[in-house]
């Protein structure tokens, strides 16, 4: 029964919020490995709980790739009651799919709820030279200093290997990280398996001890491949509020 099944999914959400030592686990029905729809209802919970926390004068940051896309999809489409909310991109674009950069999702997101944005025209992967000339732009450093701001994150977490191959770093630095033991990347940096930081891309974005502060965190995933990445993102910071699938979220229990 329908009863039956939300308690389950509530033992569930209790359960991984207590092994992963994090606030809260918002478990989504289903096997995303099994059905992809399932990455849709991640996005909705995401929406759904973003609207209970944002409150005035916050600054909502949010990072890109395909789950966090389809949050902006889902995002609920209404205008907020809620005065000076700014979206911005937590990092630099990435790769060539448009949909699933940082700065579209921010901009739709923002578009949904009515509200400003900010965009960073800048490439997530430079060198520090070239930042450090971008830097001084006016609007890159409106922006940057906006980045600086962020009072809720909203991010993709990724297994490293996955994430560096779509970075498209050559395979020297993909073996690098492998022997570094990286096992996840969540908002330009690698992590391995304890939530040590092994590398990070050198550009502008929320830093990790930005991250470390913030009381809020929601990081949405999806699929049972993701699990390590899951475990080693949820020792960064105990705010974390984590959204994923039936599927994943039996898998970190295991
Ligand atoms: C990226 C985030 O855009 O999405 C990464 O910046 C994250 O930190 C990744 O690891 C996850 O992507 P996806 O497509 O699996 O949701």
């Amino acid at each position: 029964s329908f009863i039956h099944r939300f308690k389950g999914l509530y033992n569930i959400e209790e359960e991984v919020a207590k092994k992963l030592g994090i606030k809260k686990v918002l478990v989504v029905p289903g096997f995303y490995d099994e059905d992809k729809f399932v990455l849709r209802e991640i996005g909705r919970a995401v929406s759904i709980y973003l609207k209970s926390i944002l409150k005035n004068d916050t600054v909502l940051g949010i990072t890109g790739g395909q789950t966090m896309a389809m949050v902006a999809e889902e995002m609920i489409d209404e205008e907020l009651k809620l005065a000076n909310i700014t979206v911005v991109p937590a990092r630099g674009g990435l790769g060539k799919d448009v949909e699933n950069q940082a700065n579209t999702i921010a901009a739709k997101v923002a578009k949904k709820l009515r509200t400003s944005y900010k965009l960073l025209h800048m490439p997530d992967n430079i060198s520090k030279e070239l930042f450090r000339s971008l830097s001084e732009d006016p609007n890159i450093k409106e922006v940057v200093d906006y980045i600086q701001k962020i009072g809720i994150l909203v991010f993709g977490i990724g297994r490293a290997d996955k994430m560096a191959k779509r970075r498209r770093l050559n395979e020297e630095k993909i073996e690098v990280l492998r022997q570094q033991g990286a096992v996840a990347e969540a908002f330009g940096y690698y992590f391995n398996k304890d939530g040590e930081i092994v590398q990070e891309i050198n550009t502008v974005g929320v830093s990790l001890n930005h991250y470390k502060q913030l009381k809020h965190v929601i990081g949405a995933a999806a699929g049972i491949e993701k699990a390590e990445a899951i475990i080693s993102i949820s020792k960064l910071n105990k705010n974390l509020t984590l959204a994923i699938d039936e599927g994943l979220a039996k898998e970190i229990l295991k």
